[in-house]
């Protein structure tokens, strides 16, 4: 497995500035891994994240997505979307790569889907699910009261609150948005719908990461009832358990 490094703009991993850059971040797949390092035919999967969670709630660019499918398909390589934690309405759409058109051969899902009933899901291709006999199994796979919590989570998410995400997210980003050109520490504010972070630095120009200050506001939120996750090295978002 490798991993590459993901379209994060703001501290763009190859120092270069978005939209000169041409999206390096996807032609050095093509430029240099699959000729240097790892030719397309030995790759089964591109498995990614339509918007990065843990790793800092990274919004890649508009031609990301779309690129890395292109890619995927020229060399049939399939394409799986983790939306364990960006999917489920959370993004203002059911699932979060919907805001880039692209269609993913693989979705995985878990998190939201039965509202904090433990659940997974995988979404494929019918052509895809052509399983050999005992190639998958799980314990505690299709628990009932999960399956139950999970359909009517889908049921509330399609009647409101998908276009409740994409309505508050909006007015959340504009106020994150206000805040940070008044603030010294927010270096960047991003996100789709709901799922929305601020990256706190030092120094807007230097860009110093600071996680001392992000736990600072991330406890001080808590005792004031706001509960704030830490994500990437220095940014927090709003706490999605
Ligand atoms: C994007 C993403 N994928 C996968 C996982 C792991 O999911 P699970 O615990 O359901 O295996 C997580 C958990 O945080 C996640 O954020």
């Amino acid at each position: 497995m490798h991993h590459i490094p993901y379209g994060y703009c703001y501290r763009c991993p190859y120092n270069l500035t978005y939209p000169k850059c041409k999206i390096y971040c996807i032609t050095y797949i093509e430029e240099e891994l699959f000729k240097k390092d790892i030719p397309p035919d030995e790759v089964c999967a591109f498995i990614v994240e339509p918007i990065q969670g843990e790793g800092g709630y990274i919004v890649p660019p508009p031609e990301y997505h779309p690129m890395l499918k292109k890619l995927a398909k020229k060399n049939g390589i399939l394409y799986i979307a983790d939306e364990v934690q960006a999917g489920m309405g959370r993004t203002g759409k059911m699932f979060a790569i919907e805001h880039w058109s692209v269609e993913p051969d693989i979705i995985c899902l878990a998190k939201g889907i039965a509202s904090g009933l433990p659940l997974g899901a995988m979404i494929a291709r019918s052509k895809l699910m052509v399983w050999g006999k005992g190639a998958h199994a799980s314990t505690l796979g299709g628990n009932p009261l999960s399956c139950r919590a999970s359909l009517k989570t889908i049921e509330l998410l399609q009647k409101k609150y998908i276009n409740n995400a994409a309505k508050v997210g909006a007015y959340m980003i504009n106020r994150l948005k206000a805040m940070q050109e008044k603030s010294q520490v927010i270096g960047d504010v991003r996100g789709k719908g709901l799922m929305i972070a601020a990256e706190i630095v030092k120094n807007k120009k230097t860009k110093t990461k600071v996680p001392e200050i992000r736990e600072t506001i991330i406890q001080k939120c808590f005792k004031k009832g706001l509960l704030l996750l830490g994500c990437g090295d220095t940014a927090f978002d709003s706490a999605y358990y």
